[in-house]
């Protein structure tokens, strides 16, 4: 699910959802929205402007009589830069106004002076909303083309029973996703595995890597957001789930991640190995705590761990497959020599060191597939991410077309 860049216009009225309404702006702001919220004066009873603010990093308006904000962005400015207005809640009172076209406040006057497309999500007692003046009201401005979200039937805040409930924030942000049409996965299942794996020596040491999983859980969320159905294969990292992702599997060592991803991978369009695999594990793992031997010295036999990708790409009926490839010098060379080695579609380079790559919060990434090359400039990870699964839409689709 994405709504990057997309340019919500929140209007909140005088009702007790609009604490509800402060989950829903964090909530489409995880999706990269652009949020501005326009609140009634009866809505600031309920929830502060301040509150609204800092939620959606920009100032609240209120009034249609604010001369900075006005000199700012009018308020014909702003009814034009809306892509959507979604007022939550929308209170009786507001359906009256709207129904009966006034614009005796800003966000009324926003709602006429907008070509946005409108939708409500009404919440009131349920006896108001049942009463034939609310619902003569409701009807006619669906009959005007407002989309009509909710309300939803359950407990309401003054204790009755019944129908009158706003919508929950995810089912307002899942309609909104949808109004502007599916992401560019939609429909498909991604398969990412992130972070390191351990190999355990005895029960208290183990061969790790310095991988944090940041990267591969910001691809696993740019690919939900895309529309995918995601499921993460994690390494140990103390990272919490990304929003959205429908399955997560924690695994600890190479073995347990290849284990696991050939069996998700039956039902993946796309893989994406964003995982820093250990190549070796200990040929065996000691039972007890291996103790010191002054001077002596200690030798370990590893054994190389198979190769998930390869693996994968052995198979006659597999996943799109992208890698990645974490090089301290000649990237070009070693990534476009595993693309073709490991069967890959896409590879994905970084150069590891200098600030980048690993524990690091920035990347910088080169793709690699067939004769193609492209560069992802220096980026916070989740950034780069939502480039990176662009790309592999991209690819993926051209592939298959
Ligand atoms: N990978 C894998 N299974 C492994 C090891 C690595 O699927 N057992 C995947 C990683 O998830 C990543 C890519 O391969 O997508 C990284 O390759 P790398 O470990 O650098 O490849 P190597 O074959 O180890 O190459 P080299 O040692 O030359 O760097």
């Amino acid at each position: 699910m994405s709504l990057a860049q997309r340019r919500i216009l929140l209007g909140v009225s005088g009702g007790i959802a609009a604490y509800k309404s402060c989950e829903l702006v964090r909530r489409l702001r995880d999706l990269d929205a652009q949020v501005r919220v326009v609140m009634t004066e009866r809505a600031t009873h309920f929830v502060s402007p301040t509150t609204f603010q800092a939620l959606s990093g920009q100032s609240v308006r209120v009034s249609l009589w604010d001369e900075q904000a006005e000199a700012a962005m009018g308020h014909i400015e702003l009814a034009r830069w809306a892509e959507r207005i979604l007022i939550a809640p929308a209170s009786a009172d507001l359906l009256a106004r709207l129904a009966h076209g006034l614009a005796d406040d800003l966000l009324t006057t926003l709602c006429l002076a907008s070509a946005a497309p409108l939708y409500l999500a009404p919440a009131m007692n349920q006896q108001m909303w049942a009463h034939p003046a609310v619902q003569a009201n409701i009807e006619t401005l669906r009959q005007r083309g407002a989309h009509l979200l909710g309300p939803a039937a359950g407990e309401q805040a003054c204790g009755d029973i019944g129908s009158g409930r706003m919508l929950e924030p995810h089912e307002l942000r899942e309609a909104l996703v949808a109004s502007f049409g599916g992401g560019s996965l939609a429909g498909l299942s991604v398969l990412v595995s992130a972070g390191p794996t351990y190999e355990d020596i005895d029960p208290v040491r183990f061969i790790g890597n310095r991988s944090s999983g940041r990267m591969g859980f910001a691809i696993a969320q740019a690919a939900a957001q895309e529309g995918a159905r995601v499921t993460l294969v994690a390494g140990p990292v103390s990272l919490a789930t990304p929003v959205g992702i429908a399955q997560r599997i924690d695994v600890r060592s190479a073995a347990q991640m290849h284990a696991a991803v050939l069996d998700a991978a039956t039902q993946a369009d796309i893989y994406i190995g964003a995982a820093a695999v250990g190549d070796y594990r200990p040929q065996e793992i000691a039972t007890h705590k291996l103790k010191k031997h002054d001077g002596a010295g200690l030798s370990l036999q590893l054994s190389e761990n198979p190769d998930i990708l390869a693996s994968l790409s052995a198979k006659t009926v597999h996943p799109f497959l992208v890698g990645f490839a974490a090089e301290t010098h000649d990237v070009a060379s070693y990534a476009q020599d595993k693309l073709r080695r490991k069967g890959l579609d896409m590879i994905a380079a970084n150069q590891v060191g200098g600030g980048l790559g690993f524990e690091a919060a920035d990347n910088a990434l080169t793709l690699y597939w067939g004769d193609g090359a492209l560069e992802l400039p220096r980026a916070s990870k989740p950034e780069l991410a939502q480039q990176l699964i662009a790309q592999v839409a991209a690819r993926y689709r051209s592939g298959r077309s």
